[in-house]
């Protein structure tokens, strides 16, 4: 019996692999063949050749119809510009290596390992597991996540444009428990039987928030920062915004519902242009106990609908809520429970509402210490992966996107009440009150046309109403809680896993990774598995390792991207940019991006772009490719929307070959796409940010290791021995990335 862990679930299949949409919404795959059997070619060039770039604020003069950005300096005129963006290194070489590999003339330094001391006082990590659980609230926490870098002035203020010194906040998503404990987690029976385990578990989860200051060519962190902070499953958290207070949120920790403790599985990130961060819960379902056979027959119709639409049916799996021989009147253990146990009618005796509590983008102010995180339920509830926002304008509203990783869900847009007024750009969680408790909830549908639309989730419209036959709504905060629900009644097209959303600053177009989809099955599906019929773009087989497994479906992920009519626009149009692949595989079915030795990839996931340098920095957490390379990130130099063609796809299903019609992205070739570094043994590359000098890039490497089962007896069983090498046991940590001459990391105008 494992408790739930990266490993463990690695084992067997990751909560975003099941997936628990069982709507008969159409499928992104079966709507992209459809769109592109009829839509004539768009055309377009690659690059961003008439961008100009000013400073960290960034314009763009490329498309006729671009959505601009407000430029911080009056843009030059188009004759005076003469550069483009390029990269600036040559393509890291696959590798299975013990080492984070990056490009010739670029230096990696370690900076924040799992168990570093974020507190004068707090020893060094020993790295043996026997550090208390207690002093994890005062070091790094495991499984190092999204991540960004706030410039810091010297008044201790957020300041967008200060390189030398700057808070970095960082997200802790999950354990693994191997290498936490001393000899693993202690489980007997069903049930975890040492309390402090548990704590520890808990404190290695959240965020951390740290000084760090430019020393020399590169960075350090200050060990004794009254900014340095953790965040984690035990914090105290406001309910902010429509669903605050309503009577699905009561608790036995907050009887009116207004507030909750903690955050867990904190993936990736986003953050605000009021100089405050966002930390998003993905897989938080999997955290609450919920033995359906004992629960179901104390829950309404409603309540069992929506348990099983977000995946609280762990029946029994996961064990934080068993630690009864340290449990205290402030219910620290027992709050995991989620099933009935108090003879309350409203809930307000035990903590079978707690799931509803969970799934929510949560804004943190790193700046004030003191501050209560905010939980901004407006932003609706799912597995969020990350969220980004469009380049803010005067008198426009704030707009975010969104992803839901699980197979099969949706893309979300929010966009703001309130329009965006710059004096705000200081004001923190107040300026969050502003702009992300009140505003739209819109869920993506894509059409077959190659154009999309926004469906907006809000109670009375759309069907979602107490008539809706498969939940009936009661108000809008029932629609956020349950934004899954809301999103099927509306017909939002299913997603193959989407993982992060970045905005593109030179043109405003949204891009989404999809990481990859296992069960895509051609014919005679079973009822569980994703209906996809043979017209879909994709169904290969990539044979895997000397032996030639099967990994049939899409097992190597792609890149879509949109381009919304406005910042309030409600309809979009969309392509494929890139297709993940190895190199050898066949052009005609598999390889569609014609990726080389020299950027071929597999389950892209991170996604960020640079305002400084512009570049889309891409980040893998693979499991497919993983008999040639290790996971890895690459720097690509972005097209537009339209700039590919139409590509035939001959997809092989059995004996039987059948042709489709696609659209993709300009293929990027080895200029406008290379790999920039390779990671160490059974990592996730995950988590990137950088100076606003654009001249040190962070970059988080997680859970080096995680697939070995260790004899601690004998270390050489340990899947890595990164970052500190040795014997030692792997940690998940932040790494540093510089340019030997000082330049700027990955390109820039050339
Ligand atoms: Fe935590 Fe979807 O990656
Ligand atoms: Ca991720
Ligand atoms: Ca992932």
């Amino acid at each position: 019996m494992n408790d739930l862990t990266r490993s463990a679930r690695s084992e067997l299949l990751e909560p975003e692999d099941i997936g628990t949409n069982s709507s008969s919404n159409p499928s992104f795959d079966s709507v992209l063949t459809a769109r592109l059997s009829r839509r004539s070619i768009l055309k377009g060039t690659f690059g961003l050749a008439s961008s100009v770039f000013f400073g960290t604020g960034l314009a763009a003069c490329g498309g006729d119809n671009d959505v601009l950005a407000a430029p911080t300096t009056p843009p030059v005129t188009a004759p005076e510009v003469t550069k483009s963006l390029k990269l600036n290194f040559n393509a890291v070489a696959k590798s299975l290596a013990d080492v984070v590999a990056v490009p010739a003339g670029y230096t990696a330094s370690v900076l924040y390992r799992l168990g570093d001391p974020i507190a004068a006082g707090i020893a060094d990590y020993k790295n043996d597991g026997t550090e208390s659980g207690a002093s994890f609230a005062q070091r790094a926490g495991d499984h190092h996540d999204g991540m960004h870098f706030f410039g810091m002035s010297a008044d201790g203020k957020y300041s967008a444009s200060n390189s030398d010194r700057g808070l970095l906040v960082m997200n802790h998503e999950a354990i693994t428990g191997a290498y936490l404990h001393a000899n693993g987690q202690t489980i007997a029976g069903n049930a975890r039987t040492v309390a402090d385990e548990v704590l520890k578990e808990m404190h290695a989860h959240g965020v951390s928030v740290i000084e760090v200051n430019r020393s020399g060519s590169g960075f350090s962190y200050k060990k004794d920062s009254a900014f340095n902070r953790r965040i984690t499953a035990l914090t105290e958290m406001s309910l902010s915004g429509p669903a605050a207070k309503s009577p699905m949120m009561i608790t036995a920790y907050s009887t009116d519902g207004s507030k909750t403790r903690g955050t867990v599985n904190n993936c990736a990130n986003g953050y605000t242009p009021w100089g405050t961060y966002i930390t998003c819960e993905e897989n938080w379902a999997g955290f609450f106990r919920r033995v359906a056979a004992t629960d179901d027959a104390n829950r309404t119709a409603k309540e069992k609908t929506s348990f099983t639409r977000y995946g609280v049916n762990t029946n029994g799996t996961h064990l934080w809520a068993t630690v009864t021989t340290a449990e205290t009147s402030d219910t620290t253990f027992s709050r995991w429970n989620a099933m009935k146990t108090g003879p309350s009618a409203d809930g307000s005796d035990d903590f079978r509402n707690a799931p509803n509590t969970y799934g929510w983008i949560v804004e943190i102010d790193p700046f004030t210490p003191t501050s209560t995180p905010k939980k901004r339920t407006a932003m609706g509830r799912f597995a969020h992966e990350n969220a980004a926002y469009l380049p803010v304008v005067a008198g426009q509203p704030v707009v975010y996107y969104m992803g839901d990783d699980s197979r099969g869900e949706y893309l979300y847009k929010y966009v703001s009440t309130a329009m965006w007024d710059p004096v705000d750009a200081t004001r923190g969680l107040s300026a969050g009150d502003k702009y992300l408790d009140d505003g739209k909830l819109y869920v993506a549908k894509f059409n077959a046309d190659g154009t999309g639309s926004w469906v907006e989730l809000k109670f009375g419209s759309n069907g979602l109403t107490a008539s809706n036959p498969a939940y009936a709504f009661a108000d809008q905060a029932d629609v956020l809680i349950n934004s899954r629900l809301a999103a099927d009644a509306v017909g939002a097209t299913k997603m193959d896993r989407p993982e992060w959303v970045a905005v593109n600053p030179a043109n405003n177009e949204g891009y989404l990774t999809l990481t990859n989809n296992s069960n895509r099955v051609p014919a005679n599906p079973t009822s569980s598995q994703q209906l996809v019929d043979a017209a879909n773009p994709r169904f290969y087989n990539d044979p895997k390792g000397s032996a030639g497994t099967a990994q049939k479906g899409n097992p190597n992920g792609h890149i879509i991207r949109w381009k919304d009519a406005s910042a309030t626009a409600t309809t979009f149009q969309w392509d494929v940019f890139l297709f993940g692949a190895r190199s050898t595989a066949n052009a005609d079915n598999i390889n569609l991006s014609n990726l080389t030795a020299n950027n071929d990839f597999s389950s892209p996931d991170g996604l960020w772009f640079s305002n400084n340098t512009g570049l889309l920095w891409i980040q893998t957490d693979d499991g497919a490719y993983t008999d040639v390379t290790n996971c890895m990130m690459l720097a690509a130099v972005a097209g537009k929307v339209g700039d590919g063609g139409k590509k035939t796809i001959n997809n092989v299903d059995g004996a039987t070959i059948k042709a489709v019609d696609t659209y993709v992205g300009a293929a990027p070739g080895d200029t406008n796409l290379r790999r920039f570094l390779v990671g160490p043994k059974e990592c996730e590359i995950t988590g990137v940010t950088e100076t606003p000098d654009g001249k040190a890039l962070f970059v988080n490497i997680q859970h080096p290791g995680e697939d070995s089962k260790p004899d601690y007896t004998n270390p050489a069983s340990y899947g890595s021995h990164w970052p500190d090498g040795g014997t030692s046991r792997p940690r998940s940590a932040t790494i540093v990335i510089t340019k030997s001459d000082g330049g700027t990391v990955g390109g820039g105008l050339a």
